[in-house]
């Protein structure tokens, strides 16, 4: 049996305080990549992937996001009266791209509680989420949540938790898996997962990064989690639950990854994507040879 991912629940009501000051008027998931907003490179990734079906989670202070995503027509009128018919297109073709829904999330009361918000627009159904500021570089057609929903369908519809090998040290900062087996290349089945462990407590270097695959009975899970660490609702507590009830999986994606929450993963981000560029990569490799002299 098939189990068909349509969804796609991309969590963007956080505050950014790592990101401040920039957040207090702008959302992070609206930060500049070259000249589309991060959450575009997330939307995108789902489009691969063949989902058309995405929900934002926001907050009342998140209205550029709806503002993008959203129909201009004074702004389309405009270019077609002074005959800029390519921007015309531009500006009419984003609300073309998917199905949009917007969910509020009145608190910011965590991870686990923004997911359970998507609840009365994805039913049910099954679905990826998405973190709005984890963004990934992939090869057309072998995008990370597509790889992670084949895996769902590998493991009869159950938890997906995708994410990466990364460096030893550098475990301490994610969710870190503790595996039971592996099932597949690159699919384990988990024993638990332990968030930012200790060097020492870690019992593997594969890390949680911002993308998971869920079948509906998350969000039955997730009405009755209580509180957890920092008094949010943990997605990862959710798991937890979920995993003891029908097993949970992580599964590992291939493309590089940019935590655009972290101001140095931005810049990094901004980086990658400017070098595809012919011209920009020439002028900044110029530049950066020019700053590293002096
Ligand atoms: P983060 O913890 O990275 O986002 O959550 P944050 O809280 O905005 O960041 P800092 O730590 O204050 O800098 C991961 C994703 O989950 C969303 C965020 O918007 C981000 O995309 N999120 C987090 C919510 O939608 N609601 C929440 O209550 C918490």
């Amino acid at each position: 049996m098939e189990h068909k991912v349509e969804w796609a629940v991309i969590p963007a009501a956080g505050r950014g305080t790592r990101f401040l000051p920039i957040t207090k008027g702008v959302s992070k998931e609206m930060l500049n990549i070259v000249d589309r907003p991060t959450i575009d490179y997330i939307v995108e990734e789902c489009l691969d992937a063949g989902i058309k079906n995405i929900v934002f989670i926001v907050s009342n202070e998140k209205e550029d996001i709806k503002k993008y995503y959203g129909e201009d027509k004074k702004f389309y009128d405009e270019m077609i009266a002074a005959k800029k018919d390519e921007y015309a297109e531009i500006i009419d073709s984003i609300p073309k791209k998917a199905n949009f829904y917007y969910v509020l999330q009145e608190e910011t009361l965590g991870l686990g509680h923004a997911v359970l918000q998507a609840k009365k627009v994805v039913g049910n159904n099954n679905f990826v989420v998405c973190c709005g500021d984890d963004i990934t570089d992939f090869i057309k057609g072998k995008s990370p949540i597509k790889e992670l929903v084949e895996a769902f369908n590998k493991v009869d519809g159950k938890t997906i938790v995708g994410g990466k090998k990364v460096k030893h040290e550098e475990i301490v900062k994610y969710g870190c898996m503790d595996i039971l087996r592996k099932v597949d290349e690159n699919i384990y089945e988990l024993k638990g997962i332990v968030e930012k462990p200790k060097l020492e407590e870690a019992t593997s270097d594969l890390a949680s990064l911002g993308k998971w695959v869920f079948n509906p009975r998350i969000f039955g899970i997730l009405e009755n989690t209580p509180k957890g660490k920092g008094g949010e609702i943990q997605l990862t507590d959710a798991i937890e639950i979920i995993r003891k009830e029908e097993g949970a999986y992580f599964a590992s994606f291939e493309a590089t990854r940019y935590d655009c929450g972290d101001k140095l993963g931005y810049l990094k981000a901004v980086l990658n994507y400017a070098f595809k560029n012919e011209e920009y990569k020439k002028g900044l490799l110029e530049f950066i040879e020019e700053k590293t002299k002096k």
